[in-house]
């Protein structure tokens, strides 16, 4: 398989919150956003490995300011780094009141996919080329998150002693 280009697997998606999406109060669920970022992280990988993909876990998702009903939700993701058969994508969402034009980043999210085949199995996918600085920074910050996820598995299980 051919290594293939970060820049290739960029995706915008825009939706535009109504009052399906919000509570009572006209804020955003953020279940709401969630949703949205396993979305557009699922098809930034899809890009990537012109595979099926599964969403194996959010592993981060911050928010930084409320979205209200009427605004305009852009969310742009892009493979941050792969391994044997997983990706990282980052997602970043930014509201946009279309009224005024003031937009506000308003989360962050980290979502691992894996590539799978028909079966649900997992199988690999080609290697990421990050070349500019930015997509290098997110490829080494990616693989920080994973080696701290790791080792954070390996204490748990260590501290959990034998399965009886
Ligand atoms: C994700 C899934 C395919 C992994 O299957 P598995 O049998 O654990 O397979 P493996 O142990 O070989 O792991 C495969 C890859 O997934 C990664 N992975 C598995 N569980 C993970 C987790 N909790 N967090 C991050 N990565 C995970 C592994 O690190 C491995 O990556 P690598 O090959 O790049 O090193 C399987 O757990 C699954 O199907 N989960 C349900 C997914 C789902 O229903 N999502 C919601 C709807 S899309």
């Amino acid at each position: 398989m051919d290594p293939r280009p970060a820049a290739a697997t960029k995706v915008t998606l825009i939706e535009w919150m109504g009052v399906e999406d919000a509570n009572t109060a006209g804020f955003v669920h953020g279940g709401t956003v969630m949703k949205l970022c396993d979305e557009a992280a699922g098809i930034a990988s899809i890009k990537h490995s012109r595979s099926r993909v599964v969403t194996a876990a959010m592993d981060r998702m911050t928010f930084l300011t409320p979205v209200h009903v009427g605004e305009l939700l852009t969310l742009k993701a892009a493979v941050n780094a792969v391994w044997r058969t997983s990706m990282e994508v980052g997602v970043r969402v930014e509201a946009e009141n279309p009224r005024t034009g003031v937009v506000r980043h308003t989360n962050t999210a980290y979502v691992t996919m894996v590539a799978v085949d028909d079966g649900g199995r997992p199988m690999p996918v080609p290697a990421l080329q990050a070349t500019t600085p930015d997509e290098l920074r997110r490829e080494s910050a990616a693989q920080l998150r994973r080696s701290n996820r790791l080792a954070e598995r390996e204490q748990i299980l260590a501290q959990r002693g034998p399965v009886q």
